[in-house]
């Protein structure tokens, strides 16, 4: 899939903007704070219904007025779409698809994108929960059912550490204990079912995150994953760094659910002794290692970088390979500024085979010749100029 036409009204910085855009690679440049990732934002927005900067949508709608409204034209196999999204500030946003309006949360049907930008870092460096939310993201956009599974998860979680914060009061009761049977069976049902897709996932994700990595810096270094479980953890109760409950390859919901009703079996006391629920889906990890080390605390700025930006191709890919409507649209804000020379050919590279490919950049020779054929210059929220 590939847009060929985005039109911004009142999005970030832009009152009305118009760009034509190509298939293959689309260069945005343009000093800092002239509207390049404001752009991208746009259409990672249609995608998700979300930013990679923002929880709230009215910082997206420009200063001073009531509405923004983002449309795009997308073509697939001879076929066009008009999707269309307004932005409303103080009442609900609409959506629109060939002039119609449909449900917001459909939108995402319709375009898919992968984004990639600096605040993607944070999956190397950062904590455990943005990875589990990168895991989570995937899995929803490949099977929308999981929202419900996470949602569920999340709700019984909650309820479950209210009832130990009131046991720790009080001491356990007879009452007590059996509803916190009753939360533990579902728990664990629902926490089973999360750990085996996640782990799945992972598990798919890990030769293609394995390709991306050698594809960017050369195949003399060697990316991998795995997953840190808390129901497999020896001292799931105390905060480690280290490889406590590490583990390769998929855990199937039976597996999962057996060692999770035995490790809360084990740390009930625990668990009444500080009023929350010590292990689960909640508290895992996705460990990243880098030539046999752990990426965070040990990679360097310019291998995080590629590290994170592999786990972005990895998961284009995994989604690519599922999709009716052709490849999701791939999006590299600001990504070649902060590579080598020889990792920026090779991502050059790597990313050529991808139906369309948005970048930005404030420096046009940061990006390799191969991708500038079709550039357009934004300066302060206007489009100035688009050329060969
Ligand atoms: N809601 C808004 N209304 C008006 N202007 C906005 C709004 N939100 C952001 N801006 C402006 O948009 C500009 C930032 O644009 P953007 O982040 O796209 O810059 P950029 O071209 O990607 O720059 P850099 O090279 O630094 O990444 C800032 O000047 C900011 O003040
Ligand atoms: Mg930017």
């Amino acid at each position: 899939m590939f847009v060929s036409q985005l039109s911004l009204t009142d999005f970030r910085n832009y009152g009305s903007a118009e760009v034509t855009l190509k298939k293959g690679a689309n260069l945005f440049v343009g000093r800092n704070g002239q509207g390049k990732t404001n752009l991208v934002e746009a259409l990672g927005y249609l995608s998700t219904l979300g930013s990679h900067r923002v929880s709230s949508e009215q910082a997206m709608i420009r200063q001073g007025q009531d509405a923004a409204i983002v449309r795009a034209r997308l073509e697939h196999a001879d076929r066009q779409l008009l999707v269309e999204v307004q932005l409303n500030r103080g009442s609900p946003n609409r959506a629109q698809v060939n002039r119609g309006p449909i449900k917001m949360r459909e939108l995402p049907r319709y375009f898919s994108s992968v984004l990639f930008a600096p605040e993607d870092l944070a999956l190397v460096r950062g904590e455990p929960s943005g990875r589990r939310g990168f895991l989570d993201e995937l899995l929803v956009l490949r099977a929308p059912r999981f929202t419900g599974v996470i949602a569920d998860y999340e709700r019984v979680l909650r309820q479950r550490n209210t009832l130990l914060r009131s046991a720790r009061a009080s001491g356990l009761r007879e009452n007590q204990l059996t509803t916190l049977e009753i939360w533990n069976e579902r728990l664990v049902a629902l926490g089973a079912e999360l750990i085996e897709a996640r782990t799945s996932l992972v598990a798919e994700l890990l030769p293609e995150v394995i390709a991306a990595y050698e594809s960017i810096a050369g195949d003399d270094h060697h990316a991998s994953l795995s997953n840190q479980l808390s129901i497999l953890a020896e001292h799931p109760d105390v905060e480690s760094d280290g490889a406590d409950g590490d583990r390769f390859g998929v855990i199937s919901a039976e597996e999962a659910a057996v060692a999770f009703r035995s490790t809360l079996e084990r740390l009930r006391r625990s668990e009444l002794d500080r009023g929350i629920t010590l292990v689960g889906p909640h508290r895992d990890d996705l460990v990243l290692h880098l030539n046999g080390m752990p990426a965070r605390g040990y990679a360097s700025h310019g291998e995080s970088w590629s590290f994170a930006l592999s786990l972005k191709l990895a998961s284009a890919e995994v989604l690519r390979r599922e999709a009716t409507a052709g490849d999701p649209v791939l999006i590299l804000d600001d990504v070649f500024a902060e590579l080598d020379r020889s990792r920026r050919d090779r991502l050059a590279t790597a990313v050529a085979d991808f139906e369309q490919v948005l970048i930005t950049a404030a420096v046009l020779e940061d990006v390799p010749q191969d991708l500038r054929a079709h550039t357009v210059h934004i300066s302060a929220g206007t489009i100035v100029e688009e050329g060969e």
